[in-house]
């Protein structure tokens, strides 16, 4: 696009200019303007619409993926190319919240620019608008951020180190453990980070890094008192057939939703009962009415043939 067709107003989306699109500036001015920024995950074009048609103002492409859509162990599996594929379907559904892809396990734990190459993965061959690291990694935070991409940082619990924590424990827990982790963060704003999660600390820790940093911050686990708020879309909604974290509040019981609905679908084929006729297609009159006249003149034939 030449910049001298540029919308340049809020409307912004190349899909409907109705709708104003969500970017990570907008998300920092909501910080300064004390509103608080709604998150959630999303894997698919289905629930990334409804997502998206809440006004929900971050979806975040997950490797949660790995164990909710996937049902592996832990989020440690997932590859670069299944994260892309699940990002191209969420970037077709959503028009106006900002996209983040979550950069897997492996795709940025060795040199920078192998991370920075993957990353541009991510933007270039997914449309992903942002991509999540986790862990203090400030270098990295600068080069992507010098090649122009927008990063949310990750801290605290995070699910990509479960064998180094020991499983899935509560972080900066010590008086050195929560300066560690207030270092890291304003280390990470520093580097360029738009964006930082804080997953599974106390909410009094959460509380003072919100307070210090002028980026965002989004908890999961870390209290109230973040900028924003995210969880697993599948946590929300019960299907992750997985014991409910403390923080993790359930807004619907789609299993059960779910579960109603396949058991009658099976009792009606069962029960010869789907479909109906109502749902089922018909021949045109016409048509009907000839096939009829054809079995009626081979009728007697059939009959002499069988005598
Ligand atoms: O992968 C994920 O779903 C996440 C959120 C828990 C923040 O990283």
């Amino acid at each position: 696009m030449s910049i001298t067709n540029f919308p340049g107003s809020a409307s912004s989306s190349p899909l409907d200019s109705n709708i104003t699109k969500v970017t990570m500036p907008a998300l920092a001015e909501m910080k300064r303007q004390g509103k608080p920024i709604s998150a959630l995950t999303a894997y698919d074009y289905a629930t990334a619409r409804l997502v998206d048609e809440s006004g929900i103002d971050m979806v975040l492409v997950g490797d949660s993926l790995a164990m909710v859509v996937m049902g592996q162990e832990n989020t440690l599996a997932v590859t670069v190319d299944e994260m892309l594929h699940h990002t191209r379907a969420v970037r077709r559904a959503v028009r106006r919240a900002l996209v983040v892809a979550d950069m897997p396990f492996g795709s940025y734990h060795g040199s920078v620019a192998e991370g920075l190459a993957n990353a541009v993965r991510f933007v270039k061959e997914a449309g992903a608008e942002a991509v999540k690291i986790e862990g203090a990694r400030a270098s990295l935070v600068q080069a992507l951020t010098d090649a122009e991409i927008p990063v949310v940082g990750h801290l605290g619990l995070t699910p990509q180190s479960v064998h180094r924590m020991g499983g899935y424990r509560v972080q900066a827990k010590t008086t050195d453990a929560a300066q560690q982790i207030k270092t890291d963060a304003k280390a990470l704003q520093d580097a360029g980070a738009g964006l930082l999660v804080l997953e599974g600390i106390p909410r009094e820790v959460a509380a003072e890094i919100t307070a210090e940093l002028t980026i965002p911050t989004i908890g999961i686990g870390a209290g109230p008192d973040c900028d924003g708020q995210i969880l697993v879309f599948h946590d929300m909604v019960n299907l992750s057939f997985a014991p409910k974290a403390k923080f993790a509040r359930r807004y619907a019981d789609a299993a059960e939703l779910f579960r109603t609905a396949i058991d009658h679908y099976r009792e009606d084929v069962e029960h010869r009962a789907f479909p109906s006729d109502e749902e089922s297609y018909h021949l045109p009159s016409a048509v009907k009415k000839e096939l009829q006249a054809e079995r009626e003149e081979l009728e007697p034939l059939k009959r002499l043939r069988k005598a």
